[in-house]
């Protein structure tokens, strides 16, 4: 299965849209919208604490790749006036994310490409700042995707990553997960691997932080949410992801407890070559 299959099976798109409609007549909010628009693990917490990283640099243009839902770029296009791009493999979460985007007050039409991170359709050093939040997981030779990233972005710009890390005991890898549902899917790097590439990318990692424990108590809580109210009367992960997403997000529990998988955050800046 490829992986815009394993994400663009699932949602009913007509359902969810009149859900949305009929919950928040007004317009959902970044909250309201969390359960199933911050695919990550850390949720919309996550997210502010990304954009908190942004406010050192004050970048102008901001690509994002793998926007998913667009949880993200929602709360970058309210928050600052700066142009954001997002690309996404997935055509069907593209199309999901214009269509959401249309629902919040005010509405917003979000600038979104179907493409593969590995084939960016972008001149050089267009932008000042690249995110990848939970993206890094899913693409194949990553290699070919920084050289890419360091093409496009500008000679002093940013690279900031949310991304699920190879932990110290990846035998014990349980699946589905939300990203994959099985090991051919998922592309997980460890922090030495990832630190590794970034450098013959010329990328100099600036920081580097660690928060698994974080990630597996955000995980555990959630879990109590989604188990406490009977579906289909709550949002949550599970409408995009499909039913499968109760073993998903256990078997993320597992996975940080074996050490299977970290969570990490990682701040990086251009070098001059
Ligand atoms: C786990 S989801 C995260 C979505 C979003 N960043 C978020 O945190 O809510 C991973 C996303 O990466 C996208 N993706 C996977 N491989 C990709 C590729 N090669 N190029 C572009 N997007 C890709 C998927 O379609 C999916 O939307």
């Amino acid at each position: 299965m490829d992986i815009d299959q394993h994400y663009s099976h699932h949602a009913d798109e007509a359902f969810l849209l009149q859900q949305l409609r009929q919950r928040y007549p007004d317009g959902p909010s970044s909250y309201q919208l969390a359960p199933l628009d911050q695919l990550h693990i850390g949720g919309i917490k996550a997210s502010e604490k990304l954009l908190q990283q942004l406010q050192h640099d004050q970048p102008h243009r901001i690509l994002e790749i793998g926007s998913g839902v667009g949880g993200l770029m929602r709360m970058l296009n309210a928050k600052t006036q700066i142009e954001v791009v997002g690309i996404d493999i997935t055509h069907r979460f593209n199309r999901l994310n214009q269509a959401i985007s249309a629902l919040t007050s005010p509405p917003t039409s979000p600038q979104l490409i179907t493409c593969d991170a590995r084939q960016l359709p972008f001149a050089d050093n267009h932008f000042d700042c690249i995110i990848f939040q939970h993206s890094l997981l899913n693409i194949p030779h990553t290699d070919v995707c920084l050289q890419e990233c360091r093409r496009i972005l500008s000679r002093h710009g940013s690279l900031l990553l949310h991304e699920v890390l190879q932990g110290p005991n990846p035998h014990s890898m349980r699946y589905p997960v939300p990203w994959a549902s099985n090991a051919q899917q998922s592309h997980l790097l460890t922090f030495e691997a990832i630190s590794a590439l970034l450098q013959q990318h010329h990328f100099k990692l600036e920081q580097a932080e660690n928060w698994s424990s974080e990630a597996l108590q955000w995980r555990h809580r959630q879990q109590q949410k989604e188990t406490s109210v009977k579906p289909p009367s709550t949002l949550s992960p599970a409408n995009i992801l499909g039913q499968s997403f109760s073993q998903m997000g256990a078997n993320v529990i597992t996975n940080l407890n074996t050490g299977a998988v970290e969570v990490w955050q990682l701040s990086c800046r251009g070098q001059t070559l």
